[in-house]
């Protein structure tokens, strides 16, 4: 009797035993089918984003996920850097250890870039920059990079304000600006200095990051407000700031808008950013146009039949005066 039951003990212990190997077998076999994206003729992409911080980087997320996905043939590996350099840098040397297809990343700041870039350069993997760009003396550390004129976007804003307080002889401005070293930041805030260097009467009384947020923008224009009893402008480096800025303004009774006497300027001229425009609560709204998943896919498609392509491409742009937008212009927006 203890014999049969020693006998059945060892079955089961046998059986067990086999069952687990088959069970790892299986998780091997599928992490095979993970990394062998490649050999089912995907084409994986790395993309390090910079966060999460504004409408825009969520559209201009979705707008790679939406392109970058297995019906259009590739694999997308998608990293939040949540604002920080250094997060980006090690995204960047992840995917070259995952040796992808390619790299493709919105830089948070313009300077940093060099080493990471000749490391993925010496390991053949073609680099495309988007959205922002990096300062660098050698630009065969990328392949190439689609994005907007920042500079322009700000020129844009300041031709409209120069045309608008052509007749005031004095303009005070509060210049909320994006994450500091960003080419959004560096753009925008250029432009806005070759403004005020043109026109004696303008004065910017206050200047600080907003980092691009909501909250951020908020809590600026708080300080600002128990500081500065006249602005005329708030000059406002994305529309979250811009929203964060009103909810302030609202908080300590100030006016502002069409009907108000604090104008405000915006930059991106998301879906929201128009509707606050369309409602007059933002004056002016320049367009920073998001979706550039289909544009890095065009680049892609370009590389992969190695045809030459241009070094840099810029986005058309356009922006929105309270004056003139209509609900039909919103309706149309993808973003
Ligand atoms: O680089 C584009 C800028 O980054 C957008 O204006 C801002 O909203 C975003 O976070």
């Amino acid at each position: 009797m203890k014999k049969a039951f020693l006998l059945l003990l060892a079955l089961v212990l046998v059986i067990s035993f086999i069952a687990c190997r088959g069970n790892d077998k299986e998780k091997n076999s599928n992490n095979l089918t993970n990394s062998s994206a490649n050999n089912e003729g995907l084409i994986v992409v790395g993309f390090s984003q910079v966060g999460a911080e504004s409408d825009w980087r969520l559209a201009n997320t979705k707008s790679m996920r939406e392109t970058f996905n297995k019906e259009n043939g590739y694999r997308l590996i998608l990293k939040d850097a949540q604002q920080k350099l250094e997060n980006q840098i090690s995204a960047i040397r992840g995917f070259i250890e995952q040796k992808v297809d390619y790299i493709v990343f919105a830089p948070v700041t313009e300077e940093g870039w060099d080493d990471v870039l000749k490391e993925a350069k010496a390991a053949g993997i073609p680099v495309i920059i988007v959205d922002r760009m990096i300062n660098t003396k050698d630009d065969s550390l990328y392949t190439c990079w689609v994005g907007s004129d920042f500079r322009k976007e700000g020129e844009t804003a300041v031709a409209w304000m120069e045309t608008t307080f052509k007749d005031k002889a004095s303009l005070k401005i509060v210049h909320l600006q994006g994450s500091l070293g960003s080419s959004a930041q560096i753009g925008r805030t250029e432009g806005l200095l070759a403004g005020v260097e043109r026109n004696s009467g303008w004065e910017v009384v206050y200047r600080a990051s907003g980092n691009f947020t909501q909250v951020k923008g908020k809590e600026v224009m708080e300080h600002v407000l128990k500081q500065h009893n006249r602005i005329d402008v708030l000059y406002c480096e994305n529309d979250n700031m811009a929203f964060g800025a009103m909810e302030a303004m609202e908080v300590a009774k100030k006016t502002y808008g069409v009907n108000g006497d604090i104008k405000i300027i915006s930059f991106d001229a998301t879906h929201a950013g128009l509707d606050a425009t369309l409602k007059g609560k933002i004056n002016y709204n320049v367009e920073c146009n998001p979706l550039h998943g289909p544009r890095v896919e065009a680049i892609i498609q370009q590389l992969e039949r190695g045809e030459k392509l241009d070094k840099l491409a810029y986005v058309e742009e356009e922006a929105f005066d309270a004056a003139t937008i209509t609900q039909a212009v919103i309706d149309a927006r993808a973003y």
